[in-house]
């Protein structure tokens, strides 16, 4: 690594660490102040629907309606860890000992914690008057050729500091947890240079430390074309292959690369040189592909194994069936879609032509600015003719496949980590029903309970 980004990367931890540490009251109001009180053993009871979404790979097709769901459910985990599911018969029957701690669901829905596997969430300032413009009829990309759009976001992120993103994401994160989100996905790619780019990925590191929602990195420094850059795009491509790449790579600052692979940005040829870079050295591929125009991003991530393809809303019938054929999962995000004002992706034709589908927010300064899950719920709902049951997969154990982490979260069942959410209402049905609106009353995270809120 040269001396001078050494002492950049330095310089920069000693900025977090030694930034006052903060007794920080939650921005939203019934999370929990004292999320550490210890307890080893936790009982959760009588939950009218436990949705079990069992399964350690992304579902497909008709797989993706088979939630596993357990009338008067019951869970019992050990350090943070499920050990037991069934009924609260089966359940009670088998206890030796009393739970440190119990959780009565009675009358309620209990779901795994929801992944949102597609997240710009860590971004300084705002494009408000941006929208405006989009308002009065201005396209996204018109905004973008003007000089606005991603890099505005860029000059604010750069000039900000690192405690002040940090700040920034927490207030977020605590917002996101609400929604019962337990996981979440956050790209970098408002740095554009070898600084930023590694402020932005170390601040989300920190983030985790910090905070209870689980932050998967993503490095995008392909997210647009720096004004230095300006006409020089394979310069560009150049510079992020030798000077930042490597860096990301050698500190393990992320598990994925991403590309804004899209007319006027990055072409199908510089994503490939990128992303099959960014494997070599370990680093997986995920592909903003297909989002404005067709331009071979679906058939780009199944040619080169890419996890997943997101967006796609306006994805080729083989581009879809070449995913298909490959096992690329399908990362949609509606709320885009409805911010921008653009047709949904083909939610139906990919689930039956056997895509696993997951669902995000896409939570971002720009496109869509919006970090609500009932959102997305409704619109998938509504507009994209995918089933209650089919969202509820979209969003937990196909999300989770979509993040790498399959194995570890997305579903509830012996062995996997104790992340779920307790729903105000007695079934999953619910979720698109009560249209727009939060449901969760309470979130658990490595079986403790780090929001709560009354029931209406
Ligand atoms: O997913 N398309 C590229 N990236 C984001 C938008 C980012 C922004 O406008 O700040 C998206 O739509
Ligand atoms: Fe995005």
């Amino acid at each position: 690594m040269p001396a001078t980004s050494r002492n950049q990367y330095v310089l920069l931890l000693f900025f977090i660490f030694s930034s006052p540490s903060r007794e920080r009251t939650s921005s939203v109001l019934f999370i929990l102040p004292n999320i550490h009180r210890d307890y080893k053993t936790l009982l959760l009871k009588n939950a009218a629907e436990l949705v079990t979404c069992r399964g350690n790979a992304p579902k497909c097709g008709a797989a993706m309606q088979d939630i596993g769901i357990v009338e008067d459910g019951a869970l019992w985990l050990e350090d943070g860890i499920i050990r037991q599911v069934g009924t609260t018969r089966e359940i009670l029957a088998g206890l030796t000992v009393k739970p440190d701690e119990e959780i009565d669901a009675t009358g309620r829905c209990v779901l795994p914690g929801f992944v949102d596997p597609h997240t710009h969430f860590l971004f300084a300032g705002h494009r408000a008057e941006e929208f405006s413009w989009r308002l009065r009829g201005d396209t996204y990309m018109d905004i973008m050729e003007r000089g606005g759009g991603i890099i505005n976001s860029v000059r604010a992120t750069r000039q900000a500091s690192a405690a002040e993103l940090l700040e920034t994401g927490l207030w977020r994160l605590d917002s996101m947890l609400s929604f019962g989100v337990t996981t979440v996905e956050g790209k970098s790619g408002y740095g554009l240079d070898a600084a930023t780019e590694l402020k932005q990925l170390t601040v989300m590191a920190e983030l985790e430390r910090q905070h209870p929602v689980e932050v998967v990195r993503t490095f995008m420094g392909a997210h647009a074309i720096p004004a230095e850059y300006k006409g020089r795009t394979d310069d560009f491509v150049d510079y992020l292959l030798q000077e930042v790449l490597p860096q990301v790579a050698e500190r393990q600052l992320a598990d994925f690369c991403d590309v804004f692979c899209e007319k006027g940005v990055f072409s199908v040829e510089q994503s490939r040189r990128l992303l099959t870079a960014a494997q070599a050295m370990g680093i997986k591929a995920k592909v903003h592909a297909d989002e404005i125009v067709t331009l071979g991003g679906a058939e780009l991530a199944a040619e080169i194994s890419a996890l997943s393809a997101e967006h796609l809303l306006h994805a080729s019938d083989a581009g879809i069936r070449r995913m298909a054929e490959t096992g690329v999962i399908s990362v949609l995000l509606p709320a885009t879609a409805f911010c921008l004002r653009e047709p949904y992706a083909r939610a139906r034709f990919m689930i039956d032509s056997g895509v696993p589908v997951a669902l995000a927010t896409d939570f971002n300064p720009g496109s869509c600015f919006s970090e609500s899950i009932p959102l997305v719920i409704a619109l998938a709902a509504l507009y994209m003719q995918m089933t209650p049951a089919e969202i509820v997969t979209a969003l937990t154990i196909n999300a989770a496949a979509a993040v790498g982490r399959a194995d570890r979260i997305g579903s509830l069942e012996a062995g996997k980590q104790g992340d779920f959410l307790i729903l105000e209402h007695p079934s999953h049905l619910y979720l698109p029903y009560h249209a727009g609106v939060n449901c969760v009353t309470t979130v658990v995270k490595k079986g403790r309970t780090v929001y709560e809120r009354p029931m209406r």
